[in-house]
């Protein structure tokens, strides 16, 4: 393994240092480059950028593999629980009996809203979407939040957001506010907030439970995605730790990253209503002159299958079936990927289905309408982004900020 690359430019000979990682993926240090030649690199999207050295997760696109603290999703998915997932993601290990009791509970403590919240919320008006409504609660949050305690600041996020979502649904639906059920782990407390009527006492299903535990174990982390990057930069600047968290909400709402569990349910509808012809659509998708893309399709860093969407498949499959229930359109999304993945388009550019692919299939079968698919995510990614941004403060990342290669006006005089 060489520890320096050698370059020339112009015929003057240059060194600059390799960084490797646990697997051997090697990285040129440039941080040196411009002093030393003027150069600056040129990656827009940071599609060859590595920004930090991370110790959260792993993903190998090549092989679709990923890795949470160092096990493979498959083994997390089927041993573990999401608090369980979320404990391992932000402290670096698994929690015993004893560590994962005290964790709940401390949770559990934070399991409440200050009023001026409420108050807030009654405010905001029913039309908003429920992203833009949780990242402005979650960015308000900071300012009720008593507790001097930093480590406090991640189980005042997890104990809240489930709130803060059932809150949002409810709402939309006519429902009164949630109530916690201290009693409940976490999962069976958020469907509880979520679904429970009033007088009449919810009813836990394993299998909805079994799979929205899975759900979000799946969205946990994924290293330097687009959203966790915006909480990194943001905390990078000396940013609390729930305004990051907010930024992160709004950067995961885009179509193209979070956003996109939505929009896949809403052209599976939209195929199905104009009379469910996969060829046309997969053609409108491969149509440079048609901005239309297959949505849940595609990923920067997996060139294989995304082991989150074959899992998510799976899930599906299982709790359509335990359930009793008939999908059209998990039988249309099954047959969309087979023809897609026969397509040489599909084949040549390395698209597979991603997470966003059959998630929002699990959400419905579980009863949570498309608008709150995105904030479903959101509930999942925390423990992430919660994970990055203290990850980045111990790492002491210096400010994360660009630079740019100017292309507009040069120097000019205004003329009056
Ligand atoms: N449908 C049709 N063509 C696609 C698709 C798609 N879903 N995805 C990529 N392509 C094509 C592009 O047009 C491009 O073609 P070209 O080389 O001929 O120009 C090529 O494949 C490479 O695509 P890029 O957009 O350059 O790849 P990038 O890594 O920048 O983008 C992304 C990845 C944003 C996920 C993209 O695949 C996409 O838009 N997918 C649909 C949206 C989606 O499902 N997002 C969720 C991602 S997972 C997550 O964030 C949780």
């Amino acid at each position: 393994m060489c520890s320096v690359v050698n370059f020339n430019i112009n015929g003057y000979h240059y060194k600059l240092p390799v960084v490797y990682g646990t697997f051997y993926e090697k990285a040129i240090n440039i941080s040196q480059l411009r002093d030393s030649t003027g150069f600056i690199t040129f990656d827009p999207g940071f599609k060859n950028t590595g920004i930090t050295k991370s110790s959260i997760s792993f993903i190998d696109g090549e092989k679709g593999e990923l890795l949470y603290r160092g096990y493979p999703i498959e083994q997390i998915i089927n041993k573990c629980s999401f608090i369980e997932t979320s404990y391992l993601i932000l402290n670096g290990e698994l929690p015993n009996t004893a560590q994962l009791k005290s964790f709940s509970e401390k949770i559990k403590k934070f399991n409440h809203l200050h009023k001026e919240i409420n108050k807030i919320f009654d405010h905001i008006p029913n039309f908003y979407h429920p992203m833009g409504i949780l990242s402005s609660l979650t960015y308000i949050l900071d300012t009720f939040i008593n507790s001097l305690q930093k480590e406090d600041m991640y189980l005042h996020l997890l104990a809240k957001l489930p709130i803060l979502a059932a809150l949002i649904y409810r709402k939309k639906v006519g429902l009164p506010p949630p109530h916690v059920n201290p009693h409940l782990d976490y999962t069976s407390n958020l469907l509880e907030m979520f679904f429970s009527i009033p007088n009449k006492s919810y009813e836990q299903n394993p299998i909805i439970t079994d799979a929205l535990n899975k759900i979000l174990i799946l969205h946990a982390d994924h290293e330097q995605n687009c959203s966790t990057t915006t909480v990194r930069l943001l905390g990078s600047a000396d940013t609390g730790l729930f305004s990051s968290i907010s930024a992160g909400m709004s950067a995961l709402w885009g179509r193209l990253h979070g956003g996109a569990n939505q929009a896949v349910i809403e052209m599976l509808e939209d195929i199905l209503r104009s009379g469910g012809n996969i060829k046309k659509w997969i053609e409108k998708a491969k149509n440079k002159k048609d901005p239309f893309r297959l949505m849940g399709f595609g990923h920067r860093i997996y060139k294989n299958f995304d082991p989150r969407a074959k899992i998510a498949k799976k899930v599906a499959e299982n709790m359509i079936q335990k359930l009793g229930i008939s999908d059209p359109i998990l039988e249309l999304a099954k047959n969309l990927e087979k023809e897609a993945l026969q397509d040489p388009y599909f084949v040549e550019k390395k698209l597979y289905p991603n997470i966003d692919f059959y998630s929002g299939i699990i959400y419905q079968a579980i009863g949570i309408p498309k608008y709150m698919f995105t904030v479903m995510f959101a509930l999942g990614r925390l423990p992430g982004w919660m994970a990055h941004w203290k990850e980045m403060k111990n790492n002491k990342d210096p400010i994360g900020r660009p630079r740019q290669i100017y292309i507009g006006y040069k120097k000019r005089n205004i003329q009056k």
